[in-house]
């Protein structure tokens, strides 16, 4: 076996449309990424205290957890949906609103994405309120390892792949990683230009401005900060929970 086949590989896909082309490896860990705003949203909830975080694609399917004392938290591009507690604003998920709570989530996006990656063996999610955490996890683990943009109803979005391309580069530096796949390297060159000023970049990015019309843009700061939510949110049993 040559070095590069015996590193763990990391591999990018850029939205939901591409995973079936990548689901055929074995051994490897699945990082969902949606910045704008389900995945920091989500890493918010667990670390202000959620007992755990049920990611429906559905809408309908909140309304039997509702049934069952869950707090709904839901949205459709961006509008909070009907019967919901509150939409998806990461601001939403204080310690006040979630502390010993358990929550069922459904945005127009993120959950989809986490829906599609259901099959697969070990499903985290990733923003930049936990990269430090994840990185080292990830690395801890020795897997081969695919960040999931969940991207904008299957297109690509810059402000996951910037994501994307953080987090390798973070891996990179804790170990020797197998990044080959043209996905992984221009998600790593997109990053080379925009981490110098995150958020000016990301004023190149289409839901950026989508959140601005809908007067949600608040919470941009909070997104591209790194560090806030140390923890890893891990779906088992189709349910949310702290990894650490
Ligand atoms: C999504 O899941 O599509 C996003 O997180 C939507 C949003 O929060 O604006």
């Amino acid at each position: 076996m040559t070095e590069t086949q015996t590193k763990p590989s990391i591999e990018t896909c850029f939205s939901p449309a591409l995973f079936p082309h990548i689901i055929t490896k074995e051994n490897f860990i699945v990082v969902i990424v949606d910045i704008l705003r389900a995945t920091t949203a989500i890493c918010t909830a667990i670390n202000n205290g959620a007992i755990e975080v049920v990611p429906v694609a559905e809408i309908n399917e909140t309304k039997k957890y509702r049934d069952m004392g869950y707090k709904v938290a839901g949205e459709r591009d961006g509008i909070v949906i009907d019967g919901a507690d509150f939409g998806n604003s990461p601001f939403n998920f204080t310690k006040k609103n979630v502390d010993g709570e358990k929550i069922v989530i459904t945005t127009t996006n993120g959950t989809q994405t986490i829906e599609t990656a259901k099959v697969c063996d070990t499903v985290v999610l990733g923003a930049f309120s936990n990269i430090s955490v994840l990185a080292d996890w990830l690395n801890n683990q020795k897997k081969n390892i695919v960040i999931f943009c969940a991207g904008w109803k299957n297109k690509f979005n810059i402000e996951d792949t910037i994501f994307a391309g953080a987090l390798i580069q973070r891996l990179q530096l804790l170990s020797s990683y197998n990044v080959s796949c043209d996905s992984s390297i221009a998600a790593s060159d997109l990053w080379g230009l925009a981490k110098s000023n995150v958020l000016e970049y990301v004023e190149k990015a289409s839901h950026r401005h989508r959140l601005k019309k809908l007067g949600l843009d608040d919470v941009l700061e909070y997104c591209f900060t790194e560090d806030t939510t140390p923890v890893i949110p891990i779906l088992k049993n189709g349910k949310l929970v702290n990894a650490l």
